[in-house]
């Protein structure tokens, strides 16, 4: 049986929930809020150590200005009202990404968050946001410092040390809800190994139960790393 130390999750289809109901896309956002609580606390139950979340990426700035800006209030939003969750269920929370590409209030909230939920034990949940995995392995080439004759193995223990997921194990299982099947420049490098899910349930529906069955599957799959 494989253990399952890290899930990701590329949290895709709120758009989509929302027009199917006829209402604004941004109702799917607030919806899918929800789900990334549920979804939180049951692997915080569950001995998950940690959960990546694919919140928003470095490519979804292109989005129409009125979109953009709903996410931002609602991620304001959503880390003053959390708060409580996180300390109730002992859930530590860390962020990837770029935090430059952010207001001042909303760095502030976020390292507050971080900086309150730090002594917690139980799961970790990592935020995704300002995130693409292109920015994130260009910004920890910046800041290396790459000595001479340095072995292969070397030059990447430096770039992984100096990536916005230091210390935090490679992706064992990688789920993509919404039905597209790509990774959107998430955690490319560190899914180098992952196994793969795909489903077509929109995220404002994805639930516990689902997340349950394909933890199942994935268990009972026969990872190689390359070996026989
Ligand atoms: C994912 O849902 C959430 C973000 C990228 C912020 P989408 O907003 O991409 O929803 P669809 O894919 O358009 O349905
Ligand atoms: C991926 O979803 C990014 C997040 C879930 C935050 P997108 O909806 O932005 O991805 P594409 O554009 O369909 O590849
Ligand atoms: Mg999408």
């Amino acid at each position: 049986m494989n253990k399952l130390k890290h899930l990701a999750i590329i949290m895709d289809g709120n758009g989509r929930w929302a027009k199917e109901r006829k209402m604004k896309r941004t109702e799917g956002h607030k919806e899918g809020v929800n789900v990334v609580r549920d979804i939180t606390k049951w692997c915080a139950k569950n001995n998950i150590s940690f959960l990546s979340l694919y919140a928003f990426s470095t490519e979804n700035w292109s989005r129409p200005k009125i979109e953009v800006d709903f996410l931002m209030k609602l991620l304001e939003k959503y880390l003053i009202k959390e708060a409580s969750t996180y300390m109730d269920n002992n859930i530590k929370f860390r962020v990837i990404g770029d935090m430059n590409g952010f207001s001042n209030k909303l760095r502030d909230l976020i390292l507050s968050l971080e900086e309150k939920t730090s002594k917690n034990t139980s799961l970790t949940q990592i935020l995704a946001l300002n995130y693409g995995s292109k920015d994130e392995i260009a910004r920890a080439v910046l800041k290396t410092k790459i000595p001479d004759n340095i072995t292969k193995n070397e030059v990447l223990n430096l770039i992984q040390a100096n990536l916005d997921t230091a210390n935090i194990p490679d992706v064992d299982l990688l789920i993509r809800t919404g039905g597209e099947k790509r990774l959107s420049n998430f955690l490319l490098l560190q899914s180098a190994y992952a196994e793969l899910y795909f489903c077509d349930t929109l995220f404002p529906d994805f639930k516990s139960d689902e997340l349950e069955k394909i933890i199942d599957d994935f268990k009972k799959r026969n990872r190689r790393f390359g070996n026989i």
